[in-house]
C-alpha cells in the first residue's frame, strides 16, 4: 500500500470502529485497550495525566495509564485542541454517531462536558485537524474536506479556499493568525494569508502527516517514511532531523508537555499513544512507561542475561536448534526470540509478565518464575528490558493492536 492509500484507510477506519463500539465499557480500561487515539492534550494542572478524544469520548489518562471515561456520550471525536490562554477550555469535531456529523464542540471543564458550537461551514463538519491561533484564539482553523476558519471562537465558520493537496494537519504560527502550516499528502505547506495560497515549507514533496507549533516559536512536523523534523517558524524554516526508524508507522497528533518541553506525546497511525522524555530523539510506548527507566532496564538486562538468555539467547534472538540446551528436533519448541523479530510484541505487557511469572503451563521449560522467587517488579524490568530492544514499529504495534499492523 502506498502511503497516501494507508492514510485514506486510516480516516475511513471511522465509521467501521463506531460499528464495533458497544457503549457500555468495561470497569478498568487501560489506554492501550482504546482502539484509537485521535487527540492528545496534557492536563495542566497536572504533569502526569492528560486527556484523550477518540472513538468513544474523552478519557482522562492516569501516570499508570488507567483512564477515566470523561465524557462517553460527546460522539466519535476525530480532533482536539486546547485554548492556548483558557486552559480548562478544549475544542473537538467528529461524529455524533455512524450517519451524522458532529459539528463543533467546546468545553469549559477540560473535558467533562460539551456543548455544541456551530455545525461549520456547509455542515455539520467533522473536522480530522483543529487548531488554534496562539497569538489571537478566537481564530481557529479545522480541515473537513477544505480547510475552514473561524474568527470568532468557534461559532461562525467559513472556507478558505482549496487546497493544493489533501490536508492530514493543521497548526498556526505562534507570531500570526494568518500564517498556517499543513501537513498535506504533498508535504509540509505554508499560507501566510490565512489559507487562501500555499508554498512548500519543506523540500520534501511525499507525505507529512503531522505538523505542531509551540508558543515559542518551535515546530515539529512528520513526514511518513522519512523521520520526525524541527525548526524554527520564520521566513524560511531550516529543519533539522530528530529522529528516524519508525518503519511503515506515522506520527498523527504532537502534544509537548506545558511543564517541561522535553516531554512529548504523539499518537501513532496505530492508535498507540508514544512518548518521548528528549524532545524526540527516542520513542517508546506509553504503556509501561512507569517502569522503563534506564535503571530499570539495566536491572532487566542483568536478570534476562541470568535467568533467560541460556534459552531465549543474547540480546532475546531466541533459540536455534543445536544451541546447547536447545532440545533436539521434534522435542518440543524452541525458545523463542524476545526481540521484535518474532511475535513477543503481539502481548500486551500485562500478559509478558503474566508468561514470566505464571509460565507457560503446556511448556516443561518455560516455568513460572515466581516460584524461582521472582517478583512482580523484576518480571517489569525485564519486560522493559525486552522492549528497549523492539523497534519503534513494534512499539506501535504491541499488543491489542498488532492486528492492525499485519503486513
Ligand atoms: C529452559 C529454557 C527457558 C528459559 C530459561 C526461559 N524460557 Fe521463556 N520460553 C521457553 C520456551 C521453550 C518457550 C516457548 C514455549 C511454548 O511455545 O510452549 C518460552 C516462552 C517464553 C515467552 C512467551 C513468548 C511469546 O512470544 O509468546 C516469554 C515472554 C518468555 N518465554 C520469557 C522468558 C523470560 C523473561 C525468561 C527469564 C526469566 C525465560 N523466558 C526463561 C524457554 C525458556
Amino acid at each position: 500500500m502506498n502511503a497516501v492509500a494507508k492514510f485514506a484507510v486510516t480516516i475511513s477506519l471511522i465509521a467501521a470502529s463506531l460499528v464495533s463500539s458497544t457503549g457500555a465499557w468495561a470497569k478498568d480500561v487501560y489506554l492501550n485497550q482504546i482502539p484509537r487515539i485521535n487527540g492528545i492534550s496534557f492536563d495542566p494542572d497536572d504533569a502526569d495525566r492528560f486527556v484523550v478524544a477518540t472513538y468513544h469520548g474523552v478519557f482522562g489518562v492516569a501516570p499508570n495509564g488507567l483512564t477515566d471515561h470523561l465524557a462517553p456520550g460527546v460522539g466519535a471525536l476525530t480532533a482536539m485542541a486546547r485554548h492556548p490562554s483558557h486552559p480548562s477550555t478544549l475544542i473537538a469535531s467528529g461524529y455524533k454517531n455512524q450517519k451524522t456529523k458532529l459539528g463543533v464542540v467546546l468545553s469549559d471543564d477540560g473535558g467533562r462536558t460539551w456543548a455544541s458550537v456551530a455545525q461549520g461551514w456547509q455542515g455539520p463538519v467533522a473536522f480530522h485537524s483543529i487548531a488554534y491561533s496562539p497569538s489571537e484564539p478566537s481564530i481557529i482553523y479545522g480541515v473537513d474536506k477544505k480547510i475552514q476558519i473561524s474568527r470568532d471562537s468557534g461559532k461562525t465558520w467559513n472556507s478558505v479556499g482549496e487546497t493544493p493537496a489533501r490536508v492530514f494537519d493543521i497548526a498556526v504560527s505562534a507570531d500570526d493568525p494568518m500564517r498556517v502550516y499543513a501537513a498535506t499528502e504533498t508535504g509540509l505547506l505554508r499560507s501566510t494569508d490565512g489559507g487562501k495560497n500555499w508554498k512548500p515549507a519543506h523540500k520534501l514533496k511525499h507525505p507529512a502527516t503531522m505538523v505542531d507549533i509551540q508558543q515559542n516559536g518551535t515546530i515539529h512536523t512528520f513526514y511518513y517514511g522519512t523521520g520526525f523534523f524541527r525548526a524554527r517558524d520564520g521566513e524560511l524554516p531550516a529543519w533539522s532531523k530528530i529522529s528516524d526508524g519508525f518503519a511503515d508507522r506515522a506520527l498523527l497528533d504532537l502534544e509537548i508537555s506545558p511543564h517541561d518541553d522535553q516531554t512529548m506525546l504523539a499518537a501513532a497511525d496505530t492508535g498507540a499513544v508514544m512518548i518521548s522524555k528528549d524532545g524526540g530523539r527516542n520513542w517508546r510506548s506509553f504503556e509501561g512507561r512507569l517502569f522503563a527507566t534506564a535503571p530499570r532496564i539495566e536491572a532487566g538486562r542483568t536478570l534476562f542475561e541470568e535467568n533467560c538468555q541460556a534459552c531465549h539467547g543474547v540480546r532475546g534472538v531466541g533459540e536455534k536448534l543445536g544451541d546447547p540446551v536447545a532440545p533436539d528436533e521434534g522435542e518440543g519448541p524452541l525458545a523463542p526470540a524476545l526481540d521484535d523479530t518474532m511475535h513477543a510484541w503481539h502481548h500486551a505487557d500485562e500478559q509478558l509478565i503474566g508468561t514470566i511469572l505464571e509460565g507457560l503451563p503446556e511448556s516443561e521449560r518455560m516455568i513460572a518464575w515466581k516460584e524461582q522467587d521472582m517478583v512482580r517488579e523484576e518480571a517489569e524490568s525485564i519486560v522493559a528490558y525486552m522492549k528497549s530492544l523492539w523497534d519503534f514499529r513494534a512499539l506501535a504495534c504491541q499488543g491489542p493492536r498488532h492486528m492492525g499492523c499485519m503486513r
